[in-house]
């Protein structure tokens, strides 16, 4: 009976439609896939200048952080993926931390429950943020342009201005009364009283000066001075926990990617503090040895195969997966094929694995998910994927006063108490637990792949816990089933993680006769109106590159 109400959804948004051959915006030699077109044309027009893919990311990085305030940022976090053209390979964690005063019971209330919304809004839900030390470290390691010239673009964006798109309007009219309700001071540059529509010009004053700040300091334009002091007192009057010491102390690291391979593919990731690459690497080992090529895309036997291996690999991230400098994080046995063999002996090719019979492995010894990715590859063949992130739609939705930025809600991505879910419904345990100073778990998921030693896909999307299986299923679109990029980007989708035990489907992502089918195996299915934003490109055999900008916002490719 429960299914049957379940089900009801699933065959009211199932059609089945013709494939049409979709090839994406088209480059000789350079692109930019981001979440917005001024940014990806501020990154094309950096490396017509001469600069590299690591210059570009990071104009694109500012860019953002102006034209797409939901995600775009400089209150909050990320990762930077690289792969030079000689193969070498560099991954760079600039994901916010608790602050040193955090503690493990600081979201329970006096009897040890979650009070709601304390983690995911306001003052005390920001982490310490990390997204401009880990751009000026990036440039500081690899940058070829200067420094001023990177940032100059964004300065001139939120100083000038520019118009909003419709789903930008839509997304800010949207946050209004939580900007009333979660500052003291007001950031009226945000509200419009009768409502932002398409086309109005926005700008960002404050911003623009904080900008200026970090094109002529630096980190200390951000971490000390002015904008220090402008958060500071807004810890002060929001009764949060970020000091000077914090901002200080705040330091980007370099990281090994992780690594795989996948039918004489190999993939590159994020490591921790990230479960993005692992989490993927382990999805990727699991459906290697199963013909999904002849199965065919989310056909029965591909989808139910993807989910069980989703349910098995995210209660391993529950249990396994935190801060290495905090936890040990057991990589090697988690990327072994005898491990994630061992995973699939429960698999039953017939029926669904409830997840209550689903637990982590042995080892010996949800939709306001706003974060953004952008990809680039340079005309010397260097390629970066970029994830960064506010957590939530415009994060704690705190402006900082001032400064006009926007401080990230990331505390949330920790497990505030061991099994009660975040707001992506994800688990956590143990590893993952609030402590002073430690960075809290990502699923952002920044990947390289490449094919015969060369380069051959930059991939990565938004969507909290969605963000692993969405670059999962872009990269099996291409490999397994024939896609071009852009159809691998817009091919519908579908997620698991273990817990729920729910499957999240877009419309028409299962023809109406496979989701009955699914449902007789056991699987439930909710529908999600859009699971993620994957922006991408591909290398392809002519040498072209092909971008994938997701139609699901207003992504878009730019390019020469
Ligand atoms: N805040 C989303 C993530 O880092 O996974």
């Amino acid at each position: 009976m429960n299914r049957l109400i379940l089900l009801l959804p699933v065959l009211l948004i199932t059609c089945t439609t013709k494939k049409q051959e979709q090839t994406g915006f088209l480059a000789d030699s350079a692109m930019v896939v981001s979440a917005h077109p001024l940014a990806s044309q501020v990154g094309a027009d950096i490396m017509r200048k001469g600069g590299n893919a690591v210059d570009a990311a990071i104009a694109v990085q500012f860019a953002l952080a102006v034209v797409y305030p939901a995600a775009g940022n400089i209150g909050g976090g990320g990762f930077m993926l690289v792969r030079f053209a000689d193969g070498k390979t560099d991954a760079l964690d600039y994901r916010e931390k608790a602050p040193s005063a955090a503690h493990p019971n600081m979201y329970l209330d006096e009897n040890g429950n979650p009070i709601p919304l304390l983690s995911s809004r306001g003052h005390r839900s920001a982490g310490v943020p990390g997204t401009v030390a880990g751009l000026v470290e990036a440039h500081n390691k690899y940058g070829r342009l200067p420094w001023a010239e990177l940032v100059q673009p964004a300065i001139e964006l939120a100083r000038k201005g520019f118009p909003l798109t419709a789903l930008e309007a839509k997304g800010l009219n949207g946050a209004a009364e939580d900007f009333k309700k979660y500052n003291t001071v007001l950031p009226e540059h945000l509200i419009r009283q009768e409502g932002w529509k398409e086309g109005d010009t926005i700008r960002h004053t404050d911003l623009a000066a904080t900008l200026e700040r970090i094109r002529d300091n630096g980190k200390a334009g951000f971490y000390e001075g002015k904008t220090a002091d402008d958060i500071i007192n807004e810890m002060k009057r929001g009764n949060g926990l970020i000091t000077y010491e914090d901002l200080k102390n705040y330091k980007a690291i370099w990281r090994t990617p992780v690594e795989g391979h996948y039918k004489g593919y190999k993939i590159i990731s994020m490591p921790p503090p990230s479960s993005g690459g692992v989490a993927l690497l382990q999805l990727l080992q699991v459906t290697e040895n199963f013909p999904i090529a002849a199965w065919g895309h989310n056909s029965v036997k591909t989808a139910h195969l993807m989910i069980e291996a989703e349910r098995r690999v995210y209660a391993d991230r529950a249990k396994y997966l935190g801060d290495p400098d905090f936890v040990h994080v057991p990589l090697a046995a988690l990327l072994s094929n005898e491990y994630n063999d061992s995973r699939m002996e429960s698999f039953n090719p017939d029926k669904a694995t409830p997840s209550s019979a689903v637990s982590h492995g042995t080892i010996p010894g949800y939709e306001s998910e706003q974060t953004t990715h952008l990809s680039v590859v340079d005309p010397q063949g260097n390629a970066v994927a970029v994830t960064t992130t506010l957590n939530d739609s415009y994060g704690s939705h705190v402006v900082v006063a001032g400064s006009g930025f926007i401080l990230n809600d990331e505390m949330d991505d920790f497990s505030v108490k061991p099994g009660v879910p975040n707001m992506y419904g994800a688990i956590g345990g143990e590893a993952n637990k609030i402590l002073p100073n430690k960075r809290m778990l990502s699923s952002m998921t920044p990947t390289i792949v490449e094919k015969n030693g060369k380069l051959f896909m930059v991939v990565g999307t938004p969507g909290g816990t969605t963000i692993i299986t969405s670059v999962y299923q872009t990269i099996l679109n291409v490999i397994e089933h024939g896609m071009t990029m852009q159809e691998a980007v817009t091919a519908r989708r579908f997620h698991s993680q273990w817990m729920p035990d729910i499957v999240v489907n877009e419309k028409s992502a299962f023809s109406e006769k496979d989701s009955l089918k699914l449902v007789e195996m056991g699987h439930t299915f909710r529908y999600r109106r859009a699971i993620g934003r994957v922006d991408a490109i591909l290398v392809r055999d002519d040498g072209k590159l092909e971008g994938g900008a997701d139609p699901r916002g207003d992504d878009t490719a730019a390019g020469f």
